[in-house]
């Protein structure tokens, strides 16, 4: 497929301000004529609606995962943010309940690592009172490496958060500490799933980025391991997300190559979405006729390199310092900061974000499977760690 250019023999790491300035919210948003109300729905130029809100709670994290914040630019010295630029949790609560009244029915906490935000639990109690418009509680989740889970668990789930999704590379303790790069055990992480288990934060979704010559040979272990625990283990395509991980084609591991893998050993079946816009497609293990055995459950396959899902993208992005992004690889973000610290009231936040919605027209997946594939470019796009996945 791809050749090997002279760029693939050297890693290029383009150093650049990973945290760009906001865009203003365009004027319109507050002008008589144009104001937006909640409430009606809301699409953007794509026709797509606003269902999915993950909210980055902090940019720092105890991992160095090379494929997210790799040691040579988040060392000691990087200029992480200082907590006054971080929103506060009413902050994040007040933007919250302005996005849920515009359609938002599934709120996400990510970071960097959120659960290293200090009383996060206090957040999470405030979010887990917000209502949809039709009364209806909201889909209140959080992504974790897992390395504090065992700790909080059960004071997450007395919060009111409802399930986790935790990342996981691999169960072979050294290619964990290789991949994580801070030398964790797979132990302790595999321990906080089990405490998440106990507290009752399920559904439960396991995430494994695949890296071709990094951690494939996991895949099969790791099927087996959640094959009839209830958990779902998703694989994830290595993306070329943010500027910093030194992205390659020949590392990306199509989904499609996983599926045959584990269909070796392990047969699958297809199975319908679970909902629209879902980044995963899933897959049921087959019982000796070929029908799926929900008793063995099932593994998702999220493919954003090599088949992408911007069709139906209805996800937002809010940073840690309050920027919305409408795409996991924009470089630029709206800033809703200044309008929460400002003058502006809940129905110019409605407004605002209401107009930025409607002219949103991002689908960088899609166009990237049109380019080239190449690794190295200096783009400046915002990382992974610090708008959240
Ligand atoms: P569930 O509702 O639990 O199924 O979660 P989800 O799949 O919406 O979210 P999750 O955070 O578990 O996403 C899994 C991974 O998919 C992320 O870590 C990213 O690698 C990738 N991903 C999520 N959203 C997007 C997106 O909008 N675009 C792209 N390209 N990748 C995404
Ligand atoms: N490619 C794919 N997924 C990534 N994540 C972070 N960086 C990348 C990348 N380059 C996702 C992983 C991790 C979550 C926090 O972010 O799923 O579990
Ligand atoms: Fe941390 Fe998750 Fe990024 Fe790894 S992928 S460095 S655990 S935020
Ligand atoms: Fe959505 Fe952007 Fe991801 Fe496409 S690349 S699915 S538009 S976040």
């Amino acid at each position: 497929m791809n050749t090997m250019t002279d760029r693939d023999t050297h890693r290029v790491i383009p150093l650049m301000d990973v945290r760009p300035h906001g865009l203003a919210v365009p004027a319109a948003a507050f002008s008589s004529g144009t104001r937006l109300l909640t409430g009606g729905l809301l699409a953007d130029t794509r026709g797509r609606s606003l269902r999915d809100l993950r909210i980055s709670v902090t940019d720092r994290c105890n991992f160095r995962c090379n494929y997210c914040m790799p040691k040579e630019i988040f060392g000691t010295d990087y200029p992480y943010l200082k907590h006054a630029d971080l929103l506060s949790f009413e902050e994040v609560t007040r933007l919250a309940r302005v996005f849920v009244a515009h359609g938002v029915q599934k709120i996400r906490l990510t970071g960097g690592e959120p659960l290293l935000r200090k009383n996060l639990e206090q957040l999470i109690e405030q979010l887990s009172k917000l209502r949809t418009p039709d009364g209806q509680p909201l889909d209140l989740t959080l992504t974790t490496n897992g390395s504090l889970l065992a700790r909080k668990a059960r004071a997450l789930k007395d919060a009111g958060l409802q399930r986790v999704t935790v990342s996981l590379d691999g169960l072979d303790d050294a290619v964990f500490r290789s991949m994580n790069d801070v030398d964790f055990p797979v132990a302790d992480v595999l321990e906080g799933i089990a405490a998440a288990r106990a507290a009752g934060l399920g559904p439960i979704k396991i995430n494994m980025v695949v890296k071709r010559g990094t951690n494939e040979q996991e895949i099969l272990p790791m099927a087996r391991y959640f094959k009839g625990s209830g958990l779902v283990l998703r694989f994830i395509e290595y993306m070329d997300v943010g500027a910093t991980n030194g992205w390659r084609m020949n590392e990306v591991m199509p989904s499609a190559e996983v599926i045959q893998l584990i269909q070796s050993e392990l047969p699958l079946v297809p199975l319908e979405p679970s909902s629209p816009g879902e980044t995963a497609s899933r897959w049921g293990y087959a019982d000796a006729q070929g029908r799926h055995d929900p008793a063995a459950g099932e593994i998702g396959v999220i493919s954003s390199v090599t088949q992408a899902f911007c069709g139906e993208c209805n996800r937002a992005r809010l940073s840690t310092e309050g920027q919305l992004y409408l795409c996991l690889f924009a470089s630029k973000g709206y800033d809703l900061r200044s309008l929460v610290r400002g003058q502006a009231s809940d129905a110019d936040l409605a407004s605002a974000i209401g107009h930025i919605w409607q002219s949103r027209n991002d689908n960088y997946s899609e166009q990237r499977s049109h380019l080239p594939f190449d690794s190295g470019t200096p783009v400046k796009r915002v990382e992974m760690s610090y708008i959240g996945g």
